[in-house]
């Protein structure tokens, strides 16, 4: 059995609780989250706290908290040679205060408090300072059913940067999208099955291979008027640098 406590009740710290709760191989010893309030629902479950003087002994401390409060959270702990991971893409494992044995559990997958997520479709990317803590990660990692990947610090925040493109960027992509269709009153959901064949495309093909539209094609008249309509300034300078980029690559193939 792996003792672990949680520190955070945000979207992960939520998520890791629900996926933790009904493990017969994990022991969530107890949740710590500043705002007390926000766990008290899950106090019949789990052991809550709000003073990080109080955690008790754990294999695992979790710090599921914003990326900016991670050094100093870990600061404050009061004990020290214990496992301490943060479960950020972006911050390396040197954020952590290094009195503690530092890692890192960064779940690649987007997670929103109210939507249900399924731990065992989400790659996690492990690091630790030695090979017996990455044991616990790994074995946290295979008893959740997830595929997981020893990623160093520099490799992560390689990988967080490119999630912003696939994940962050993309869904601004589709708040444009429907902008336009709301302002000329048509429903949004005509466009989904368009975003799943988008996405059940890059399955079979490489993401140069399966790009299609007026960019690619050099559809200039219809590039044109497209901008045309455009009326947020900035929607057309982003519509002209990703049909440049497109263009660009094209070139490339040349
Ligand atoms: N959401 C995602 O899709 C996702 C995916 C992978 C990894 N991550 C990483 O997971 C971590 C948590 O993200 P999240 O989305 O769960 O964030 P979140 O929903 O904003 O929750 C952040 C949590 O941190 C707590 N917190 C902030 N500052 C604190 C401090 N100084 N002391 C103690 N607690 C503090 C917040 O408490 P209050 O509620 O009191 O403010 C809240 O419980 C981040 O490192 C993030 O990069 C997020």
């Amino acid at each position: 059995m792996i003792k672990v406590v949680i520190l955070g009740s945000g979207n992960v710290g939520r998520h890791l609780f629900k996926a933790f709760k009904n493990n017969s191989e994990i022991e969530i010893t107890q949740w710590y989250s500043r705002n007390i309030k926000d766990i008290h629902p899950y106090s019949n479950f789990v052991e809550i706290t709000d003073q990080l003087d109080k955690l008790v002994l754990a294999d695992i401390y979790i710090l599921a908290v914003s990326d900016d409060s991670i050094h100093d959270l870990s600061n404050q702990l009061s004990f020290s040679n214990r496992f301490v991971c943060h479960t950020s893409g972006s911050k390396s494992k040197n954020e952590l205060n290094q009195k503690n044995r530092a890692g890192v559990f960064y779940p690649l997958q987007t997670f929103t408090k109210e939507i249900e997520v399924d731990f065992s479709k989400i790659p996690i990317c492990l690091e630790s300072s030695n090979s017996e803590d990455m044991i616990t990660l790994k074995k946290i990692s295979k008893t959740l059913g997830c595929s997981y990947y020893e990623t160093d610090s520099n490799q992560r925040e390689k990988l967080h940067l490119a999630a912003v493109f696939v994940n962050n960027f993309t869904n601004h992509m589709y708040t444009i999208a429907k902008d336009i269709t709301d302002k000329s009153k048509i429903d949004f959901n005509i466009l989904k099955p368009l975003i799943s064949e988008t996405v059940n495309k890059i399955y079979k093909l490489d993401p140069k291979e399966a790009q299609t539209g007026p960019a690619i094609r050099g559809d200039n008249k219809t590039i044109n008027k497209h901008l045309a309509s455009l009326e947020n300034e900035k929607h057309k300078e982003l519509y002209k640098l990703i049909t440049d980029l497109i263009n660009d690559l094209d070139h490339e193939k040349l």
